[in-house]
């Protein structure tokens, strides 16, 4: 055989290889805040590239029940849970319980999220702490139950290269600041060190940390800033890529950071906002 001749063995292997890069197929995954928005299109988008997917959410029953349904009737595997994610014993009782179902996590989306707006000098201290708890301290809680399973499991080479993979979503506003949002931008500035930080620590452990910072993407929480004709104008001219985002925008950012693909990339942030960091005001002027 010379040296540029595959054998039959190598081939397959390679073949399997190519397939467990580009699949999902055997993992399991939480997705918090999943029945709507982003969170929605996350875990659709987890399931479709083979995962079993914890739909978490805190309130709404039925829309969580309709986002398990569409991924069962697309013939993927999915499970409703009710955890406010900065509630301690609600986070750990939903890892218990996608453990008892699914055996293990390999994928942890800390995506729930929500904003509580108000000029600084009028926020209220609830306002602050809420937004902090949901977004930050929710974050924390979900990581840490992620990790402790992903030490406890560690590499199964047949499925996934690491440990374990958690996707932080965080926000364009990790970078820019904004105004009548302290709260929030604060919250997600906080993710962004999180991450870094938690990557950084589990690495040598073959745990990949990364996080996605989304831009305006048509959802329930800015359904203000692109339902209108005169809004949508005025959002667009802060995105040089001239479109408002879609859930599945983020979804497919989502599959690759989970999956081999993105296996030498850990403590990164994926812009994926149609250039809204990029300083559009600048196009003219500067
Ligand atoms: C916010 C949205 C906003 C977008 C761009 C997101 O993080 O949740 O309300 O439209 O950033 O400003």
């Amino acid at each position: 055989m010379d040296a540029n001749t595959t054998c039959d063995v190598c081939e397959v292997r390679m073949h399997e290889a190519r397939i467990r890069e580009t699949t999902l197929d055997g993992q399991r995954a939480i997705v918090t805040g999943a029945n709507s928005g982003i969170g929605e299109g996350i875990a659709k988008g987890l399931a479709e590239a083979g995962a079993a997917v914890v739909v978490n959410y805190v309130r709404g029953d039925d829309q969580a029940q309709r986002v398990v349904d569409e991924i069962r009737s697309a013939g993927g595997r999915a499970l409703p849970f009710q955890a406010d994610v900065s509630n301690e014993e609600e986070v750990q009782a939903m890892f218990r319980r996608a453990i008892d179902e699914f055996g293990t996590v390999d994928i942890l989306v800390n995506n729930a999220g929500l904003q509580v707006d108000a000029p600084f000098h009028d926020m209220t201290l609830a306002q602050w702490r809420k937004v902090i708890d949901v977004n930050l301290t929710g974050q924390f809680l979900c990581a840490r139950e992620a990790i402790r399973e992903f030490l406890r499991r560690g590499v199964v080479a047949e499925l996934s290269c690491s440990a374990g993979k958690i996707i932080c979503v965080s926000s364009v506003h990790d970078v820019i600041p904004w105004a009548g949002h302290a709260n929030y931008a604060a919250s997600k500035g906080g993710v962004s060190m999180l991450m870094k930080t938690l990557a950084q620590e589990y690495a040598m452990r073959k745990i990949r940390i990364n996080a996605i910072s989304p831009g305006a993407i048509k959802t329930p929480i800015n359904t203000s800033a692109w339902t209108t004709k005169d809004a949508e104008a005025a959002l667009l001219k802060l995105i040089p890529y001239y479109r408002v985002g879609e859930t599945r925008d983020i979804a497919r950012a989502a599959v690759w950071l989970a999956s081999d693909h993105s296996d030498y990339v850990t403590g990164a942030t994926l812009y994926v906002d149609g250039g809204m960091t990029l300083y559009p005001e600048f196009r003219e002027g500067g």
